[in-house]
């Protein structure tokens, strides 16, 4: 069984007053089996990096840029990213999806940049309600997983299982959802490729056993809950051993 990866998503939250969000979950957590990852917003990742250091707690980044450099004003490219600190980019998130029209082409040429530049990329996927109301989750979740996935991906790419509508809301899917999109996605991942497959929408303390004991859980990406160094401790304190 894989090493469970539980991955806070700051969002557009945080400002260098709150850094001692690191010593906080470390005095919190104590000994983990858990991989822990937090991907602040880009103007933290090294002031991140630097206060997470000998913490065994890796940082990342929320989105990039397919090019290495050039004149692209305002992005980042993956190259910067790992300068700053970052092991791991977040790729696809449905609010990047929304607010960007990022579509799975482009996220698959970002997930190419990242395997590129020598980190590992987390793709998002997940349906919206009326998708899932109309019965189409499992369909349209793994097209999006294999239009988004890059070549030869090999054990540098990761997936987050996200229904939108579980995203900020408080609602979660039932776990009888959670484990056959689970499987499917597992399923359908070319041969080859070892990704890890985490579950994202409303995880918290509360529901964190339950979600993180499911089959074919890896992990879980946290967005609200992992603001808070206890409520994210509760959460990884959950991790399957
Ligand atoms: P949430 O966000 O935990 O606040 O629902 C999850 C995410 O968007 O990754």
């Amino acid at each position: 069984m894989a090493r469970q990866l539980i991955a806070g998503n700051w969002k557009m939250n945080g400002l260098s007053s709150q850094l001692s969000f690191f010593d906080d979950l470390v005095n919190a957590v104590g000994d983990s089996p858990a991989e822990l990852l937090i991907c602040p917003p880009a103007t933290l990742i090294e002031r991140c990096s630097r206060a997470a250091d000998g913490s065994g707690i890796a940082i990342g980044a929320q989105d990039c840029h397919v090019s290495a450099s050039g004149a692209h004003t305002g992005d980042l490219s993956v190259a910067m990213l790992a300068d700053a600190g970052a092991r791991f980019v977040i790729l696809g998130h449905s609010e990047r999806r929304a607010d960007h029209g990022e579509t799975s082409a482009e996220v698959k040429a970002k997930a190419e940049a990242v395997l590129a530049g020598g980190l590992t990329s987390i793709i998002c996927v997940g349906e919206t309600l009326e998708q899932r109301e109309q019965g189409n989750a499992e369909t349209v979740v793994t097209e999006q997983l294999l239009a988004s996935l890059p070549e030869n991906a090999g054990d540098r790419c990761e997936i987050a299982y996200e229904p939108v509508w579980a995203i900020g809301t408080g609602r979660t899917a039932s776990s009888a959802d959670i484990v056959a999109m689970h499987g499917a996605l597992k399923a359908a991942l070319p041969a080859g490729v070892s990704a890890r497959i985490l579950y994202g929408g409303s995880v918290k303390p509360q529901n964190a056993e339950e979600i993180l004991g499911l089959d074919n859980v890896d992990g879980a990406l946290v967005g609200g809950a992992s603001l808070n160094p206890v409520d994210f401790a509760g959460i990884i304190k959950n991790t399957r051993c």
